[in-house]
């Protein structure tokens, strides 16, 4: 496979050519296409003789695509709000391994005066509490922590986190947990309604769907206060599968997904881009359909090498993207499931999809364009988590 070097341009450009042809399988160097963006040199790859075999693999190809059109792009930076609130207290109900990983991102980006850690098990919030504490001076955060088994410790915190409730084990759907968690939710949205009934509440309990719809219906708390976390899990998995699959970095891939959190989430393949072109035009229906089910199956890979509880460190993170949401230190439109009122034709139902947010929870529900098998598929996943609810 030949390669197409600065020296080739360079050359190319000295001889008066503005046009460098070259074979169809040439492999240029990021700095020939530098060189010859700045000397007004053409890359032209000769087509293949017909009925030639490609000899080069389908990542490579796109890799040089990508580069080749848009050799300059870089990601847009997140836009971040000019005055992000500090919250006086964030809670987390359940400080196993995503509430501990979640509270200790909290803790080292000080957003909050205090965390509270909630756990059944006795001492496990505490321990985390203390153990969060034990850090601070080392990284000299002033948030302090304090953990018990009472959901008193949720009295009048700004956000309340809730990842209480049994996780998946191998082969398990999330599905399977809703008798089981319902009863969990239940039990901390009587609790939260008395406790902190101004708090914003962020379910990340499984079914997330589901069990974001029974915290809703059990606090009976406004239903913009209650968001459950999966669209920025489920869309930073696809953005990571798509940059795995063409090569790039996942800050090239701007993806989301919506829908429900499990077979029947919707990752929105017609607005994806990769370097801001759409990954359509870039990337093979193979490929995208690698990435698509790699979004999909991401968090059951993850239980199935495990064995023994599910992802926590991405679902911190995604986590607190919402957290950082709410306190106005992300301004653009996040995807998770709230409620819905006719937005895609869904009424009175809480599903994935974009939203705008400020401290006191959901602002405004994005009604994003999608195509025609987006849509259905998305109302198909309401139909689901609708029958699960009335089942
Ligand atoms: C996952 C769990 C948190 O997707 O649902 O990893």
């Amino acid at each position: 496979m030949p390669l197409v070097s600065e020296y080739d341009v360079r050359r190319a450009a000295a001889t008066g050519n503005r046009e460098l042809y070259v074979d169809a399988d040439a492999v240029v160097t990021p700095q020939a296409l530098d060189i010859a963006d700045r000397l007004g040199v053409d890359i032209q790859h000769r087509a293949a003789p017909m009925g030639a075999q490609p000899s080069i693999d389908p990542a490579r190809a796109v890799q040089r695509l990508l580069l080749r059109r848009s050799p300059r792009w870089v990601a847009p930076p997140h836009r971040r709000g000019l005055a992000a609130t500090r919250f006086t207290r964030i809670a987390f109900v359940g400080s196993g391994m995503v509430g501990a990983t979640a509270a200790h991102l909290a803790a080292i980006s000080g957003i909050a005066d205090e965390l509270s850690l909630v756990d059944v098990v006795p001492g496990l919030a505490a321990a985390t509490a203390l153990d969060l504490e034990h850090a601070s001076g080392i990284t000299g955060s002033a948030t302090r922590a304090r953990g018990g088994t009472s959901l008193d410790l949720c009295a009048s915190a700004d956000v309340v986190v809730v990842t209480a409730g049994r996780p998946r084990s191998p082969g398990m759907t999330r599905d399977a947990l809703l008798a089981i968690n319902a009863r969990v939710i239940h039990d901390i949205a009587e609790s939260i309604a008395l406790h902190a009934p101004d708090a914003v509440v962020i379910v990340v309990t499984n079914p997330l769907d589901e069990m974001t719809s029974e915290m809703w219906r059990r606090s009976a708390l406004p239903a913009r206060q209650v968001i459950g976390m999966a669209g920025t899990l489920d869309s930073s998995r696809f953005r990571n599968a798509l940059a795995g699959v063409a090569g790039v970095r996942p800050a090239d891939v701007q993806a989301i997904t919506l829908g429900s959190h499990g077979a029947e989430m919707v990752p929105l393949v017609s607005s994806a881009t990769i370097k801001g072109r759409p990954v359509r035009d870039v990337l093979s229906t193979a490929m995208i359909d690698r990435a698509v089910a790699e979004a999909v199956n991401g968090g059951a890979a993850v239980v199935e090498l495990r064995k023994t509880g599910s992802a926590f460190i991405a679902p911190a993170h995604a986590v607190m993207e919402l957290v950082d949401a709410l306190r106005g230190a992300i301004t653009d439109p996040l995807p998770a499931s709230v409620m819905l009122t006719g937005q895609y034709g869904i009424d009175g139902l809480f599903l994935g999809v974009r939203a705008r947010f400020d401290s006191g929870g959901v602002v405004e529900v994005i009604e994003d364009r999608l195509d025609k098998a987006e849509l259905s598929a998305l109302q198909a996943a309401a139909r689901s988590v609708q029958a699960r609810l009335a089942g």
